[in-house]
């Protein structure tokens, strides 16, 4: 059984609200039986390295973990503070869990809001899912399917198709991670399962919840998945992690 617990966008802005949810989904997340967590991007709200410090310190806990950015990331900052690196190449990354693998890709367009895969990006992707020998998992910040959300729909991914190409060339694909919308939601893209993480920061709604040209709840608590894979079938539970009341 892999179990693998998915973050996103925890936009940490160095205000303590966005560094005390992060926290209290992290430290959550750290006295759970998981094998590892992915986070899919926007960890920090101006891609500051400043935001990056202090996301570097709640984003570790004793699970393997894997992090890709989001449209608010900076990918300099991002390497250099989060992976001791350099450069402004995408940041396409593999995790190895027993015998399935975390594959989480660059959707980011520097500066924009909305996502692509790259030329390079997808050529990863492809001969990465090529020398994976078990089933894999491929996750990135930005949405591939629409969410009936025409403001998140909007700024989501701009080349599904391109990304439907590379999965149908394997068949090692269980599902599709995003994040991106900031809400607990499930959809298929290219006859996969496509989860959404709940936003750490907050709460994206529907049209048919809020009237607003940006739906957005705040004071919901945050969230996280759990994704558990006995190596046939793939189940998600969506979880918040609500202030601790003292009874
Ligand atoms: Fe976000």
């Amino acid at each position: 059984m892999i179990v693998v617990a998915h973050v996103s966008d925890t936009h940490i802005d160095g205000g303590p609200r966005a560094t005390e949810r992060a926290e209290r989904v992290m430290r959550h997340i750290d006295g759970l039986r998981v094998d590892a967590v992915i986070v899919t991007g926007d960890i920090a709200d101006h891609g500051a390295p400043d935001e990056y410090e202090i996301a570097r310190e709640i984003l570790t806990t004793r699970h393997p973990t894997i992090i890709c950015p989001g449209n608010h990331d900076a990918r300099g900052p991002f390497r250099k503070v989060l992976l001791d690196g350099d450069g402004s190449d995408p940041v396409n990354q593999v995790l190895r869990v027993g015998p399935v693998s975390l594959l989480l890709a660059d959707s980011s367009i520097p500066g924009r809001a909305e996502g692509r895969l790259d030329e390079s990006t997808l050529a990863w992707l492809d001969q990465t899912l090529a020398d994976t020998p078990g089933k894999a998992f491929v996750g990135m910040h930005h949405q591939a399917s629409s969410l009936h959300s025409p403001y998140v729909d909007g700024i989501g991914l701009r080349n599904p198709g391109d990304l439907a190409d590379v999965l149908g060339r394997h068949s090692n694909v269980v599902a599709v991670f995003s994040g991106h919308a900031h809400t607990a939601a499930a959809t298929t893209f290219a006859g996969l399962p496509l989860l959404v993480g709940p936003g750490v920061v907050s709460t994206g709604l529907t049209p048919y919840e809020s009237d607003d040209r940006i739906p957005v709840a705040m004071e919901q608590p945050p969230g996280f998945a759990l994704h558990i894979y006995d190596g046939e079938h793939l189940v998600t539970h969506y979880r918040v992690v609500p202030h601790q009341t003292s009874t």
